[in-house]
């Protein structure tokens, strides 16, 4: 692997330096890609200096490095975790034989798909969450929501370089549409619905956060299990970042969590709006809201495109390494439940073709983990309160279940009762302009707003009263 070169005009340890065709066609991107960032980037603070972490290594100690940088200023760069000794290919039928360096040209367009996938989704966050810094609960959160930001256009970087590396001219012409293509709109949307819905305010980043990244930590880890060894390291180092990203979410919807109980504690009807929080009821909704749409994100329950990802070894599944013994996974069903007339039915669908719910499984297990840990802190603060997941039924845009209505427990029901019941179950405009009008920003250092409990602790080694923003 290439030394890493920091002085570079795109720090990487790629060995963009030996490499000129694909350092030139970076160099032509990356103005490109600064009139996206202002364009979409972080409205505002453009000229404010954040305290933030810059990757300038893939070791244990090189991605961690803090300082005050201005958001245009930062070195977005290119890095691949270290290669092993003897890599091997994860998962399918050629499992144990060499990973590819180059693309196999019979997976050419599916890697370019999965790729461009994954690096639209990258961009688009930051478009979705551009106008949050003007109303965030503290300059903590705000540099948080900056990093987040920042990491999300460095994700970026990764992939539109194994566009550049790899796939020729259609690489290079998938990287402009990359910065061409905006969430939310009609005309030129983002290519998965998630990445198209609106963010507006500090309730939904804190689940976005939480429940897409989180989508983002599986994609990525079956990514990771791919054949086709740049990506796959690509992947790994990514993986390294968005841990952050998920520890925003979940303690963000924590510490929110917590008020809320807190302050409908103290009320005399029990509900936080009166103590100036946000309705416990409302958060649920921002719960079920998010985590039912990004349960999309991971394709239909049956689909040959997924058993042949898999056959193919593009994909694998959440560890497939460490987990699995049969990395070839042609035996064995999966037993799901579909909808047949008006109840549903168990059938079995071979296991390959279920790889989709194979990752949504672990993805749900994982955010059970999180609510149970909400409802031990909520029970030990002595509050009645809790907070559940919907069913994976509940609420589907996409796959076996879309196009049917059933409610949070899973059962199903007429479309009529579940319209009558959306407002209840799903965040609605109602409760964004409510939200919006308790989110005022709090800019002063160390101070937090009322909504939301302090964080725990500083970061990057400093204390909560550090002004991590500063015009
Ligand atoms: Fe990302
Ligand atoms: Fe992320």
């Amino acid at each position: 692997m290439a030394a890493v070169d920091l002085n570079a005009r795109i720090p990487n340890n790629v060995g963009l330096a030996d490499d000129p065709k694909i350092r030139r066609a970076l160099e032509h991107w990356q103005p490109k890609y600064l009139d996206w960032w202002r364009e979409m980037g972080p409205s505002q603070f453009a000229g404010h200096e954040v305290y933030l972490r810059t990757a300038i290594d893939v070791g244990a100690d090189g991605w961690a490095n803090f300082g005050y940088v201005k958001m245009p200023d930062y070195r977005w760069g290119v890095f691949l975790s270290t290669p092993g000794a003897d890599p091997r290919v994860p998962a399918g039928d050629c499992a144990g034989s060499p990973v590819w360096r180059e693309v196999p040209g019979e997976h050419r367009n599916a890697l370019r798909r999965i790729i461009v996938t994954q690096a639209d989704t990258e961009p688009a966050s930051v478009e979705q969450q551009r106008l949050l810094g003007a109303s965030a609960p503290s300059l903590y959160d705000m540099r948080n929501l900056f990093q987040v930001n920042v990491e999300e256009g460095r994700h970026l970087w990764a992939m539109v370089y194994l566009l550049h590396k790899y796939f020729g001219v259609d690489g290079r012409d998938e990287a402009d549409e990359l910065l061409e293509r905006r969430s939310g709109n009609p005309d030129k949307p983002r290519v998965l619905a998630t990445f198209n819905d609106p963010c507006e305010h500090w309730l939904s980043f804190f689940a976005f956060t939480m429940f897409t990244d989180r989508d983002g930590k599986f994609q990525l880890s079956a990514l990771r299990e791919s054949g086709f060894d740049p990506l796959a390291r690509s992947c790994e180092f990514m993986l390294t970042e968005e841990a952050f990203h998920l520890f925003v979410g979940e303690t963000g919807l924590e510490r929110i969590i917590l008020r809320s109980a807190e302050l409908s504690m103290q009320d005399p009807n029990g509900d936080a709006r009166g103590q100036g929080g946000i309705g416990f009821d409302t958060v649920q909704r921002a719960v079920n809201t998010w985590f039912s749409s990004c349960l999309d994100l991971f394709g239909s329950e049956i689909s040959s495109n997924a058993a042949n990802y898999f056959a193919a070894g593009l994909k694998g599944r959440f560890h497939e390494r460490e987990r699995y013994e049969d990395h070839v996974a042609q035996a064995g069903n999966y037993r799901m439940p579909v909808v047949e007339g008006d109840r549903l039915a168990v059938i079995d669908v071979p296991l390959r073709n279920a790889m989709n719910e194979v990752l949504r499984d672990d993805y749900i297990t994982d955010c059970e983990r999180a609510v149970k840990k909400w409802n031990s802190r909520l029970e030990a603060l002595g509050s009645p309160l809790r907070i559940s997941l919907p069913h994976r039924r509940f609420n589907r845009r996409q796959g076996l279940y879309a196009g049917h209505t059933f409610d949070p427990a899973g059962n199903l029901i007429d479309r009529d009762t579940f319209e009558a019941s959306r407002d209840q179950w799903l965040l609605s405009r109602k409760d964004s302009e409510e939200l919006k009008a308790i989110m005022q920003p709090v800019t002063e250092p160390g101070k937090v707003a009322h909504w939301i409990r302090p964080p725990a602790k500083g970061l990057g080694g400093q204390d909560l009263d550090f002004a991590y923003v500063r015009a």
